[in-house]
This record gives C-alpha cells, structure tokens and sequence, in this order.
C-alpha cells in the first residue's frame, strides 16, 4: 500500500480552509465512546471498538492535510477506574490498533510515537509500542502520538524531579531553569505545543491533558461522540480554528498598526 498523497493547496481552499492557516498540532480528546454506545444499546466497549474507525479516519485526513503534528489522548491516567471488564477489553483494542495498524501508519509514512506512563502497561503492549515506534522512527510524514496512561500533572511531577536532581548534583543552577528547559523534560519534549484542542462529546473540560503544552491553543468542543467523528469534522474543527485571532496575549495586528 502507498503512502496516502497529500492534499493540494487547491483541495485544501475547495473545503474552504487556508493552506498557510492550518494548525501544526492538533491534540484531540476522543471522548463519548460509552455514550455513543449505550445510547444506542450496545455494550460500552462496542463504542471503543468503533472509535478505532474515527482514528483511523482522522489519523489519514490530518496526514493529508500536511499537519506536523497529531496527538490522539487514548487512556488517561485516571481511567485506571474503570470496572476491570471496560479496562480489559481497552487493552485488547489498544493492542489489536498497535498491530493491524502497524503497517498502514508506516505505509503513510507517519512517524509513531507515545507519551504516558508506558512502563505500567503490559508487556505485550509495550512491546508492540516499541515495534511500532522502531518501524516507523526513520518516517517523515506526520509524527502520530498517542496518550496512554497519561496524566499531564504526573508528567509535570516527572519534569520537576528531574531538573531537581539535575540541581541537586550541580549540572544546573535553580535560578537558571526556563520555561523551555521544563517544556524539554516534558514527555512531549522537542515536540511543538498544540495549535487547536478538540474535545468531542459536548464536554467542557481538559481532564489532565497536556496541561502546559496547551497554554495558548484554541479550543474546539464538538458534540458528536467520537465514534462518529469523521473527516469532514475535523476540517470544521480546523476552519474554526483558522478564523480566530491568535493574540498570545498582545493585539491584532491591525489595530497595532491603527493606533
Ligand atoms: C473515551 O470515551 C475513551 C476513553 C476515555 C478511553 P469514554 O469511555 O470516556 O466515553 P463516555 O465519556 O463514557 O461516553
Ligand atoms: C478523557 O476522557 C480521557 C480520554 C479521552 C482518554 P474521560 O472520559 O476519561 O474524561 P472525564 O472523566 O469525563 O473527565
Ligand atoms: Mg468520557
């Protein structure tokens, strides 16, 4: 199977997005699969299983679009406290993607890659994370990232415990730490900090997700439930997001040059 061709710039103006507008990084929280499901009377992780589809979907459509960057929150530290059965079952699908989707994210030529507390996971999936992020590692398309077991306020914890050894054994002085130095010890060091974060099911809230890396990012909340998230969403997520004015706290640039 081929690498899927990007999308020209006349493609990208027909859906009426701004190729030099779109974002670099889009961090989605794939939310309401149990919702999806249970509404329609099905089993929770019959939502998980179609979920998978929207990943799928959306990990082709951000590729095509020519983003840097994709960051998919799978498994939050916190749904630890889920009934064992859901957890279970999560697991099998998340091993399940990690295979079957091997070969197609190197096929597209995306680079893999996780954040997340990693070494809590099974060994059967932390060896098909290993697998998939070696195959993929020399890849030049679209780095794909995955959440799992990840909590951002244990990721910050992480961070500070390492520039306070650092300190403690004299490689840096305390007054010197930056703000990029502790973006550096982040697990998303080296990666660029999100441009838009999608959130689906209606929830208006961040859940521990990437808590510094999105101090400036647009938010888009979308009702659909993720399992029926599809690329024409995430092109309204984007042509949101490229209608706003990023202002990093400073003014328009018009109305810096009217005054
Ligand atoms: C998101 O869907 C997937 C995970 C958190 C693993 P949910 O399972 O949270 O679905 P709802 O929010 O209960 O509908
Ligand atoms: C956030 O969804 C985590 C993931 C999507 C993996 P949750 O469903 O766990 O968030 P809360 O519990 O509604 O905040
Ligand atoms: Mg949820």
């Amino acid at each position: 199977m081929s690498r899927e061709t990007p999308y020209t710039s006349e493609q990208i103006r027909s859906f009426g997005l701004e190729p030099d507008r779109l974002p670099r990084h889009i961090a989605i929280i794939m939310d309401g699969n149990g919702r999806w499901a249970q509404s329609r009377g099905l089993p929770r992780i019959e939502g998980h299983r179609r979920g998978v589809n929207s990943v799928r979907a959306v990990v082709e459509e951000a590729s095509r679009l020519g983003l840097e960057q994709l960051t998919l929150y799978c498994f939050s530290s916190e749904n630890w406290k889920r009934p064992p059965t859901e957890l279970n079952l999560l697991m099998r699908l998340l091993r399940h993607y990690l295979v079957e989707e091997r070969e197609e994210i190197h096929s597209q030529g995306l680079r893999f890659s996780t954040i997340g507390i990693t070494s809590e996971l099974s060994p059967v999936i932390q060896e098909e994370i290993s697998r998939t992020t070696a195959r993929t590692q020399n890849n030049t398309g679209m780095r794909l990232c995955l959440a799992i077991n990840y909590g951002a306020r244990a990721e910050i914890c992480q961070a500070v415990r390492q520039l306070a050894q650092k300190a403690s054994s004299g490689q840096i002085a305390p007054e010197t730490i930056t703000e990029e130095m502790i973006s550096a010890e982040l697990m998303t060091g080296g990666m660029p900090d999100p441009d838009l974060v999608i959130r689906t099911a209606s929830e208006y809230r961040i859940s521990n997700f990437l808590l510094w890396q999105i101090s400036y990012a647009e938010l888009y909340i979308c009702q659909k439930h993720w399992p029926d998230f599809r690329e024409q969403d995430l092109r309204e997520a984007i042509s949101s997001f490229s209608g706003r004015d990023r202002r990093f706290g400073g003014l328009r640039p018009k109305t810096a040059l009217s005054e």
